[in-house]
């Protein structure tokens, strides 16, 4: 059994309730890379259980601030507990899709796994949670009661290079090629829906689950309207407006394939006859279709991460400021904005500002009615801010 010992400020941090100890805060360690450590205050006392990375600048990530160690029982409880709760979201029918595990929020350092029906897409992120992988995952397969085909370790992030990781993309069981079928079943007043998503091809893990309840409030604004969903990549904001008795949608995305799945998915929810696809550079076209005079009632901006590290937040609060003045632009008096950002060094507060100025600058003022992150099957961990990275403001202007 490993162990390693904090400095008095790697204790006090942790003590503060933040998961993660920096390498710079650890005064000695022993043990193997990705080990589950013993964690050690100066003076030598307990202070829990962490996954150690022999290179990350991330060298701990707590697991438990019990005395006892982690054994196969204490994973397996995680897992039941971490699929209870998506059972208790209504996630869990058999051709649906959630997040079954969201990383240091559900109690598994570094892992990503997703449902997609009977398909497992899993991303691991750092040392312990490659070494972890295969008892994980034979813990969640314990904990669900839905049949699984197919497991794929998609764990092809650029961040593994953080702790010298190689990328890998891997089919653990069931191997297919084909793009599978979900089915989101009905729940309150949204009535059930149907995408098709490329478990190897399609972004993350093949989709944007963190979206769903968004798409959803986004379409109670999508009666009657003339719908522009920017950045659509495989349109299921402009199906679920189409769905809510949108005139019409337009999609726009600079992804070619990602479009021709959009259409593919309203054909398979009968709105075929509404959506439009274009294949664009939404920066410019935004712009180009405010010129030209184009309204909508609803616009939706959902753009990928501007900043993706804290020097590139400035940069990125700029894009969003002139992005959401061409989205404001575009909108009729009274028409909702739908604006997201998933760059999590961007703060609520400041991407907020970024659209209130937007707004001024367009001569409107911008009413914020709702103002959300991801589903709820995508938990954030109160202590760990940096659990925090999509935020989507809906704003009347
Ligand atoms: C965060 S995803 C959008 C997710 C989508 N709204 C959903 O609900 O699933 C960002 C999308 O922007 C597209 N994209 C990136 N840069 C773009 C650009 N300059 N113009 C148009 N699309 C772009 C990507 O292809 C990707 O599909």
């Amino acid at each position: 059994m490993g162990h390693a010992v904090l400095s008095g400020r790697g204790r006090k941090r942790l003590l503060s309730g933040h998961p993660w100890i920096y390498a710079d805060d650890v005064t000695a360690v022993e043990a193997e890379a990705g080990a589950l450590v013993a964690v050690r205050a100066p003076d030598e006392s307990h202070l829990g259980w962490a996954l150690f990375s022999s290179k990350s600048r991330i060298a701990l990530r707590l697991v438990t601030r019990a005395e006892e160690e982690p054994q196969r029982a204490f994973w397996r409880l995680r897992a039941q507990r971490a699929v209870a709760h998506r059972r208790a979201l209504g996630l869990l029918a058999p051709r649906d899709a959630c997040r079954l595990l969201s990383g240091d929020a559900d109690g598994f350092p570094g892992l990503v796994l997703d449902r997609y029906a009977d398909a497992l897409v899993l991303q691991s992120g750092c040392q312990g949670s490659d070494a972890f992988r295969d008892l994980w995952l034979e813990c969640v397969l314990e904990a669900l009661d839905v049949p699984v085909t197919s497991i794929l370790d998609r764990s092809d992030s650029s961040t593994r290079t953080h702790e010298e990781l190689e990328q890998r993309v891997e089919w653990l069981r069931g191997e297919r090629s084909e793009p599978l079928e979900v089915q989101e079943a009905a729940r309150h007043d949204v009535p059930a829906l149907s995408y098709e998503v490329s478990l190897t091809e399609g972004h993350k893990t093949g989709h944007y689950l963190d979206q769903r309840e968004n798409r959803a409030r986004a379409a109670r604004f999508a009666r009657g309207a003339r719908v522009l969903d920017a950045f659509s990549y495989d349109g299921l904001f402009a199906v679920r407006a189409a769905l809510a008795g949108a005139k019409d949608v337009l999609c726009i995305d600079q992804s070619q394939e990602a479009l021709e799945r959009a259409l593919r998915n309203a054909e398979r929810n009968g709105v075929a006859g509404k959506l439009r696809i274009e294949k664009k550079n939404a920066m410019h076209d935004l712009r180009e279709r405010a010129a030209r005079g184009e309204r909508y009632e609803l616009v939706i901006v959902d753009p990928p991460a501007f900043a993706r590290s804290r020097r590139e937040v400035e940069g990125a609060l700029r894009g969003y400021h002139e992005l959401n003045r061409r989205a404001i632009a575009l909108l009729e008096p009274e028409g909702v904005l739908v604006s997201a950002s998933c760059s999590h060094n961007v703060g609520r507060d400041i991407f907020l500002n970024a659209i209130a100025d937007a707004a001024l600058e367009e001569g409107r003022a911008a009413r914020v009615f709702d103002y959300t992150g991801a589903g709820p099957d995508h938990p954030v961990l109160a202590n760990l801010p940096e659990s925090e990275y999509l935020k989507c403001a809906f704003v009347r202007v």
